[in-house]
């Protein structure tokens, strides 16, 4: 009888102990939630840079606040300030095509950008990026992805230099894994050649097809 009470205060303990943390779980990813929509907020009234004034809608970016994977690319181009969403133009349609070589959909990781308005020219100035990167460095703080995509030179660029990792060129680096670990993040940033690259340069689609490829067989591998 002794026995069979202890057995049943121990399965209460462990009721007990998966409800909380599960409460656990649902609040760290409304804590997130929250951190991320006041980011958001400061974003949409930010005139850090004087990109704030050809911008219609800034793109702060999207996906689920618990996402494993992040992608980052450079900014928001013509459409992207129009629907004031990531990568919905032509490279976007690309980068669909890409996602779904690894095996992944849109809808499971985190799409951003180094930069959160529209960017003309398609480039911004070391005080642009200065200025606005704050917000991406909050948005990995915040999400913990295990896996960052740095889609380009500059997003990879960003993401080496503030990670202490030595710069070199795409040509090298793209597709290779590289492990950081720091005070507020552990995760694998893999860089690759950014998706409107390969549009403006078709040898590259094929590279970038491999690449993305081979992040599909990483992931599969990772979730064993
Ligand atoms: N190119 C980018 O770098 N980001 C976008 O969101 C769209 C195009
Ligand atoms: Fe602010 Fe970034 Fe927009 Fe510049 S680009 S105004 S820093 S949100």
């Amino acid at each position: 009888m002794k026995l069979l009470k202890m057995h049943c205060l121990t399965i209460e303990e462990a009721c007990l102990k998966l409800l909380s943390n599960k409460l656990d779980r649902f609040s760290v990813e409304d804590s997130r939630r929250e951190i991320l929509e006041e980011l958001r907020k400061k974003v949409e009234s930010c005139r850090k840079c004087p990109l704030w004034r050809t911008r219609k809608n800034p793109v702060f970016g999207e996906g689920p606040v618990d996402a494993e994977i992040m992608l980052i690319g450079l900014g928001p181009g013509y459409h992207e300030n129009i629907e004031g969403r990531p990568f919905v133009g032509a490279a976007g349609k690309f980068l669909d095509k890409l996602l779904k070589l690894a095996g992944l959909d849109r809808s499971e990781v985190y799409i951003t950008n180094v930069m959160k308005c529209y960017l003309p020219e398609n480039k911004a100035s070391e005080d642009e990026i200065e200025a606005c990167t704050p917000y991406l460095d909050k948005q990995i703080e915040v999400i913990q992805p295990r896996i960052i995509v740095a889609l380009g030179n500059v997003a990879t660029e960003y993401l080496f230099k503030k990670f202490g990792l030595k710069r070199q060129s795409m040509g090298k680096i793209h597709g290779k894994i590289y492990r950081v670990s720091s005070l507020i993040l552990q995760a694998e940033i893999i860089p690759m050649y950014h998706p409107a690259s390969a549009l403006r340069n078709p040898p590259l689609r094929s590279v970038l097809m491999e690449d993305w490829r081979r992040l599909g067989e990483h992931l599969r591998e990772k979730s064993r």
